[in-house]
C-alpha cells in the first residue's frame, strides 16, 4: 500500500536517508524504531510529504505521492505528533474538529464524528468543553488520536505519540491501540526507540541504523533471528524472555525420540527404556509412521503377565502440542496434567518431536544464565 523505492534524502550535503525501499501493506501496523538521528521522522514525514525525498519515489496505492495534490493527500493521512501537538487556545472539540471544518463538511456528520471519536478513544465527553492544559498527558494524547482519526483516513502516522507518559498510562494506551486497530485495521507507521513498545504493537518492524533499513521483519523473526550485531544488541539479549509466546514447541523439542511399536511385549518396552534411560515410549503405527499412543512404567508395573502387548494397555488418550504451540501453552498442559514428555504432532498425527520436562528446565534457565564478562 505504501511503498518506498530506492528513496534518499540529502540535507544540504548530508544524507539522512540511504537508499530506502521497503513496502507496507494495507491494513497493517509498522513499526520504525532506531536510535535519536538515524531518520524515523524524516521516514515518516515523506509519506505525508512534509518533507521531500531527494530521490526515489512514494507511492500510495500504486499512485506517485510526488505528482498528487498535497491537500488531497494529506486528507487521507492522519498524523499524530510528540507531546500531541493540540492547539492550547481551542477546546477539544474545536481541536478535533479543526479539519473537518475546514473541509466544510455538514455540521451535524462533524459532531455525531466527534463524539464516535470520543468513544473510540476512551473519553468521556464532558472533556470536548476543556482546553489542553486541563487534561492529564495520557488524555491528551486520546485527544491526538481522535483528532488523526477525524476524516477517517485510511493511512495514520504516529511519531513517538506515547513517549511523554509514564510505563502505566503507556502500556494501556499501547492496549488500546493495538484493540483499536483491530476494530478500525487502518494502515498505521509508529515511530518510537522503545523496543518493548514494538513488539508488543507491530506487525511489522523496520529497525533503522544511520539512514538505512537494517532488518524488516515481524517481531518474533527479529527476536528470533537478528541478521546482525546491531539488531540483537538493540533487540537486547534476554528480549525473547519478555515475549515468551514466541518461543514455540518446534524451537524447542527434541527430535531424537525413543519409540516402540505396538506389538512389542511389556516386558521388551521395559527392557528398551531402561537401556535408553527413558520414562516413557512412544508407540508409534510401523507403516504410517504416525503415533498411536504412549507406555509407561507406572502402567506396565500393575500388570503382572508381562508377555502382553503394548497396543493393549498403551495411553491412547495422551496430551500433545502442536508444533506453533508457546512455551506457555506447553507449560500449562504439562502443569494440569502432571505429565513429563509431550509429544509434538502435526494435524495428520504425525510425530514431530518431543518436549520433557528437561527441555523445559533448561530453556526456562537460559534467561537467568548471563555470559561472561571478560
Ligand atoms: N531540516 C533538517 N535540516 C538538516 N538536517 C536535518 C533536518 N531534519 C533532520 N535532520 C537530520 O537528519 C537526521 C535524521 O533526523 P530524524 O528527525 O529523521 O531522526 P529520528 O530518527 O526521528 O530521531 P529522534 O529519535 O531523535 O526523533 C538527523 O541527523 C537530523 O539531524
Ligand atoms: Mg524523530
Amino acid at each position: 500500500m505504501i511503498k518506498f523505492t530506492h528513496v534518499s534524502k540529502k540535507f544540504k550535503d548530508t544524507t539522512v536517508l540511504k537508499d530506502i525501499s521497503f513496502e507496507i501493506e494495507k491494513g497493517k501496523l509498522v513499526v520504525l524504531i532506531g536510535l535519536s538521528g538515524c531518520g524515523k521522522t524524516t521516514t515518516l514525514k515523506m509519506i505525508n510529504r512534509l518533507i521531500k525525498a531527494t530521490s526515489g519515489t512514494i507511492t500510495i496505492n500504486n499512485e506517485d505521492i510526488a505528482k498528487k495534490d498535497k491537500i488531497k493527500l494529506r486528507r487521507n493521512i492522519g498524523y499524530v505528533i510528540q507531546q500531541t501537538g493540540l492547539f492550547p487556545h481551542m477546546t477539544i472539540r474545536e481541536n478535533i474538529e479543526i479539519i473537518a471544518h475546514a473541509e466544510k463538511l455538514p455540521l451535524d456528520k462533524i459532531k455525531n464524528r466527534t463524539t464516535q471519536l470520543m468513544e473510540l478513544v476512551g473519553l468521556d465527553e464532558s472533556f470536548l468543553d476543556r482546553y489542553p492544559n486541563e487534561l492529564s498527558g495520557g488524555q491528551q494524547q486520546r485527544v491526538g488520536v481522535a483528532r488523526a482519526f477525524a476524516l477517517d483516513p485510511e493511512i495514520i502516522l504516529m511519531d513517538e505519540p506515547f513517549s511523554a507518559l509514564d510505563p502505566i498510562t503507556r502500556t494501556s494506551l499501547q492496549e488500546e491501540l493495538v484493540s483499536l486497530q483491530e476494530k478500525v485495521k487502518k494502515t498505521i507507521v509508529f515511530v518510537t526507540h522503545d523496543m518493548s513498545e514494538a513488539i508488543k504493537i507491530a506487525d511489522k518492524i523496520c529497525i533503522m541504523d544511520k539512514g538505512e533499513i537494517v532488518q524488516y521483519d515481524t517481531p518474533e523473526n527479529i527476536l528470533k533471528n537478528p541478521v546482525n550485531d546491531f539488531v540483537t544488541e538493540f533487540v537486547g539479549k534476554n528480549r525473547i524472555w519478555e515475549s515468551p509466546e514466541y518461543i514455540r514447541a518446534k524451537d524447542i523439542m527434541i527430535s531424537h525420540i525413543v519409540t516402540c511399536s505396538s506389538d512389542f511385549s511389556l516386558s521388551r518396552a521395559l527392557e528398551k527404556m531402561r537401556t535408553n534411560k527413558v520414562n516413557s515410549l512412544i508407540v508409534m503405527d510401523k507403516k504410517s509412521n504416525k503415533i498411536e499412543g504412549i507406555i509407561k512404567p507406572k502402567q506396565i508395573s500393575k500388570i503382572s503377565d508381562r508377555t502382553i502387548k503394548v497396543g493393549d494397555i498403551m495411553i491412547k488418550d495422551f496430551e500433545f502440542v502442536g508444533p506453533e504451540d508457546s512455551v506457555v501453552d506447553i507449560l500449562k498442559v504439562v502443569e494440569d496434567n502432571n505429565i513429563s514428555e509431550i509429544p509434538v504432532i502435526d494435524q495428520q498425527r504425525n510425530l514431530l518431536g518431543l518436549v520433557t520436562r528437561n527441555t523445559l528446565i533448561t530453556t526456562l534457565s537460559e534467561q537467568y544464565l548471563e555470559e561472561e564478562v571478560e
